[in-house]
């Protein structure tokens, strides 16, 4: 049920050294073509790192929150084209979900890297670092890294009595309804 995907879905940033068969990559790869997108203008590129070395590169992308993609056996880099839609970021980040969501059902591990407005040092953004490692086609935009592989560390989905329904209106804005009050 896509309801228990959703309860049972974390980020993970532990992975086992094991590759991600080529089948799965398969998969992941079809569930990110099949995200929908604004005017279905499909503005996204999205490469596909499995090589070490260039994980290790892209781990280096920004000081925080990045390091852990070193030891990560697969990293998807999700790219749009603004020249193709002016929201390619709505459309990045619905493929990046989708990509997320498919690799829990899958049993694997993920976690979204933000690179769009980060940065790697005072010179140089998140976003120009990724463009040279990977040799990105000019205007290519890069939305975020997501991080694949087996899981090695084990979490919970986020508890019930975490899930914000006072941010949930009902008719107006600020008016309380429904049946779950928290
Ligand atoms: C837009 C976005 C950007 C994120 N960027 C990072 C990141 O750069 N590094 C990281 O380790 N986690 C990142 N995360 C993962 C969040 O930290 C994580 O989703 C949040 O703490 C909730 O935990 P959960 O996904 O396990 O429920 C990002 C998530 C989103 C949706």
């Amino acid at each position: 049920m896509f309801l228990g995907l959703l309860r049972k879905r974390r980020s993970i940033r532990q992975y086992e050294a094991q590759p991600v068969a080529q089948e799965q990559i398969d998969i992941l790869v079809e569930a990110m073509l099949r995200s929908p997108s604004s005017r279905s203008l499909n503005p996204w590129h999205f490469v596909v790192v499995t090589t070490p070395s260039i994980i290790g590169e892209l781990a280096r992308s920004k000081p925080h929150g990045a390091a852990f993609l070193a030891k990560a056996p697969l990293a998807i880099v999700v790219c749009g084209d603004p020249g193709v839609s002016d929201v390619w970021v709505e459309d990045c980040s619905i493929a990046s979900v989708n990509l997320h969501l498919a690799a829990t059902d899958l049993g694997l591990g993920s976690c979204w890297i933000q690179i769009r407005e980060r940065n790697f040092d005072d010179s140089l953004s998140s976003e120009e670092y990724v463009q040279k490692v990977l040799g990105l086609k000019d205007g290519l935009r890069v939305e975020a890294i997501v991080a694949i592989g087996h899981p090695k560390e084990e979490k919970q989905g986020q508890p019930d009595s975490s899930l914000l329904y006072g941010r949930v209106s009902y008719e107006k804005y600020g008016q309380t309804g429904g049946s779950i009050v928290s």
